[in-house]
Formats: structure tokens, sequence, C-alpha cells
């Protein structure tokens, strides 16, 4: 399609709310989807908490498998500790991100730290799943363990738009993550009065998630709430902003990513093109040859 010069504006073609529900051995999370309406190249998308644990309660995800995509964790507040049968392990502390490639198979955990399990506290984050395209599903797995400080923040020239460039690129901030699937992964704080466009790439897939207060998107001035998905129509830019008259922040994620276009199979923590892939998943993790 030829477009030069003209920029194609995203609308809101579909606003879907929030499930509540139990995961990880009792870890309460928000997950605004049916799995079928996830804009290829995302699989998942769950908010986690927020919750207040009192000492010793706090609950995590014990050790599990995965293969054929990528777990992207980032933490607003509490302290997790993920370690895996590879040896690798690490803290994830508020505002740190860890973008993990399950790539042909990771056994990991995923657990409240010590201290915070301890001590109680709050705790909030997110974990996406990405999928991988089919030449990658079989990769070496990886790890990119992001702290708070090397993740590139973005203002506008007002201050009313502050963005955390988790992926991608926004108000000239590209991230430092190294994505497989071409992904933007932004974290918007906007106050009242603000106004922002931003470019989504035209081939991408995306949507909203608003986790507090609430926005408007494209040309509608579609609204936003707490706990809602915005799916993206397609387009290349899409017009953000919060009314004047607001009386909160809103935060949202805006994700957006290149689709794979392939045939996905699924079974639990494993995600591949066919049935006879899910089920040499399923094989190689009984006989212990998922981790190499
Ligand atoms: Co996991």
């Amino acid at each position: 399609m030829q477009t030069t010069g003209v920029i194609l504006i995203r609308e809101i073609q579909k606003v879907i709310p929030t499930r509540r529900q139990l995961e990880g051995g009792g870890f309460p999370v928000r997950r605004p989807f049916p799995m079928s309406e996830v804009p290829d190249p995302f699989l998942l998308l769950d908010e986690m908490g927020p919750v207040d644990w009192p000492p010793n309660r706090a609950l995590g995800a014990p050790p599990h498998p995965h293969r054929g995509f990528e777990t992207v964790t980032y933490l607003l507040q509490g302290n997790m500790q993920h370690a895996d049968s590879a040896g690798n392990s690490g803290d994830l502390n508020p505002g740190d991100v860890q973008w993990m490639t399950a790539g042909s198979g990771v056994i990991h955990s995923e657990l409240p730290h010590p201290d915070f399990l301890a001590a109680g506290g709050t705790s909030h984050g997110f974990q996406i799943w990405v999928n991988l395209p089919s030449k990658d599903k079989m990769m070496a797995p990886r790890y990119q363990d992001i702290p708070k400080a090397n993740i590139p923040v973005a203002q506008s020239e007002d201050g009313l738009t502050w963005v955390k460039v988790v992926a991608g690129a926004c108000l000239g901030v590209s991230a430092v993550i190294d994505t497989v699937q071409p992904v933007h992964y932004l974290h918007f704080r906007m106050e009242p009065g603000a106004q922002h466009q931003q470019h989504v790439p035209e081939n991408f897939n995306g949507l909203v998630y608003c986790f507090a207060g609430a926005f408007w998107a494209g040309t509608k001035c579609t609204q936003i709430k707490n706990g809602s998905v915005g799916l993206l129509s397609a387009g290349d830019a899409l017009g953000l902003g919060v009314d004047e008259s607001a009386e909160e922040n809103a935060e949202f994620l805006l994700l957006a990513g290149e689709p794979t276009h392939e045939p996905i199979a699924r079974w639990g923590p494993f995600v591949m093109n066919t049935q006879e892939e899910i089920m040499q998943a399923v094989e190689d993790y009984q006989n212990g040859t998922l981790v190499q």
C-alpha cells in the first residue's frame, strides 16, 4: 500500500472488559481477554494484582515449563525472584522488566522474594506472552533482565505525558530491549488535559489496556476505563488523551506487534504451530528433554 505522506488514523474497534481470576497457585489477576480475542502476536495479558499480602502469604508460580514463545514480566510494586533449571536466577524489583524468550524450552519458577514473603506488602505488575514465529520457536532460550534504571523514559514537552519505553519507541526515545518479533510495549501515564499522537507501525496489531483512571483514544475519543482493553483498528497513528476535567491521571499499556500470521496450537505453557509439536513438547517435558 502506498502511504507516503498519508497518516492512516487508528481507532478503537472494540472495548473488552476484564475478567478476574486466580493464576499461579492462587495469585489474583485481571485478564482482559477471552484467549481467542488476543491480537496476534500477543497470547496473553495478565495484570497481576494489585494485591496486599499479609506476611508469609504471598503466592507465585512454582516451577513450570514454557516452549515456543516469550514471557515478559514488568513489576510495578513488590519483589519477585525467578530461577530456572539452567541455573539462571535473579530478582525483579519495582520498575524492572524481565523479557524471557522460552524458545525450545525452560522450566522456571516465579516467586515472591523471600524478604517480601516474610514481610508481606503490595504486589502489582504485568505479564504478557508474545508469540514467536515458527522459525524461532526452537531457538536457544534467553533472558533480558533490565533494571528500572536502564529502561528509558520519555516525557512530552508540556510534561503531561510520561512514557516508559519498554519496547519500541515514543517521543524520540527508543527501547533497549531486543525483541525477536517486532513489538512495542509502552507504559503511559497521562495527566488531565494531556494529548499525544503515537506512531504504531502500520503492519502491527495493537491494543491499549487501562489500569488506572480513564483516557480516550482515536478520533472518536473512545473512552477506555480502568480494567478495559481497546483493540486498535488498522492504521499507523493513534491519538490519545485525558479529559481536562478528569480527577486522576490515566495509566495504561500500549502493546503493538507484527503478527506472525501462523496457525497456533496451544496447550497450557506450550504454544506451537501444530498439535504434533504440542505432543512433542509434552513428551519432551515428561522425559526430561524439554530443557537442553
Ligand atoms: Co512462567
